[in-house]
């Protein structure tokens, strides 16, 4: 019994000296500049504990103050969540307002600590069809937020990739027709900057938590290049360590975007 509780008060310790060896793994120099995820595995994680899937939306924010948390400590400067997809109108109406809820709840319960760590919030996504308690929430939090340097987080909400890429074609397109843009400057500079994530680098590592190897219609444009690290680990289980450990696995790849590397004449 006294054995149990010496480990059991031990634990944190030796978790928190897990992280701190994952920590000194990490070159500062070759850290990701922009981190994307899409956090799933909510419902599962609910599921398993005899929960409705709102508890597991629920326990996912907490994971995802944890992120934000790290990535401030790290000097990561983009971080871009998948929230709501332009797809999840499709669950029951109960499960979107639980998540419409979850996102003013948190907006506004993190707003002074997200200004704190120096976090300006970037929503991404068609957000004129979000509930007008929502978009409020959003506005607020762009505005409170929008001196801040620190970390870009963009929060992707009745976001998705082709539609992102649709709204863009159609301004394009406006602008062509209004004469401010000629058809021969169209090039992949210009699409990029019509994207919601305009003047921001590629996400350099996509993280996706609970097993799936999907990417959901989430940065498809953005993603051409970008190094992926799944997990099996469901969002609401989702630590620090996970974070440093797709880090770790993320500075050990070498990228080619499509080239032989450094000082390499074969492909290997
Ligand atoms: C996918 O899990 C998750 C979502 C659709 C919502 C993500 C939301 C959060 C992490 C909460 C934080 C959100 C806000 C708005 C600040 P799932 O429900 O599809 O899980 P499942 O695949 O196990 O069913």
């Amino acid at each position: 019994m006294i054995t149990k509780l010496l480990n059991w008060l031990r634990m944190p310790r030796r978790k928190n000296r897990g992280v701190e060896a994952l920590r000194k793994k990490i070159d500062p120099a070759r850290l990701p500049v922009h981190v994307a995820i899409i956090m799933d595995g909510n419902g599962r994680w609910a599921a398993r504990r005899g929960l409705p899937r709102s508890a597991g939306h629920r326990a996912g924010v907490e994971s995802l103050r944890e992120t934000v948390e790290l990535c401030c400590e790290l000097g990561i400067k983009y971080l871009t969540v998948y929230a709501f997809s332009t797809e999840n109108w499709k669950r029951p109406a109960e499960e979107v307002n639980t998540l419409m809820n979850l996102l003013v709840e948190y907006l506004e319960r993190e707003l002074p600590r997200l200004q704190e760590q120096g976090v300006r919030l970037h929503p991404i996504g068609r957000l004129e069809d979000l509930p007008p308690h929502a978009r409020e929430a959003l506005a607020k939090a762009v505005a409170v937020t929008a001196a801040n340097d620190r970390l870009i987080l963009n929060l992707a909400i009745n976001y998705g990739g082709r539609d992102e890429i649709t709204r863009a074609a159609r301004r394009i397109a406006r602008d062509v027709c209004q004469g401010r843009v000629k058809i021969e400057e169209i090039d992949e500079q210009l699409v990029a900057s019509y994207l919601d994530t305009a003047g921001q680098p590629d996400p350099d590592l996509l993280i996706r938590s609970s097993g799936e190897q999907r990417m959901s219609n989430f940065l498809l444009w953005q993603s051409a290049y970008t190094e992926f690290w799944l997990t099996p680990v469901f969002w609401p289980d989702f630590r620090r360590q996970h974070l440093l450990e797709a880090i770790v696995a993320y500075q050990q790849r070498q990228r080619r975007f499509g080239g032989l590397g450094n000082n390499q004449t074969e492909k290997n």
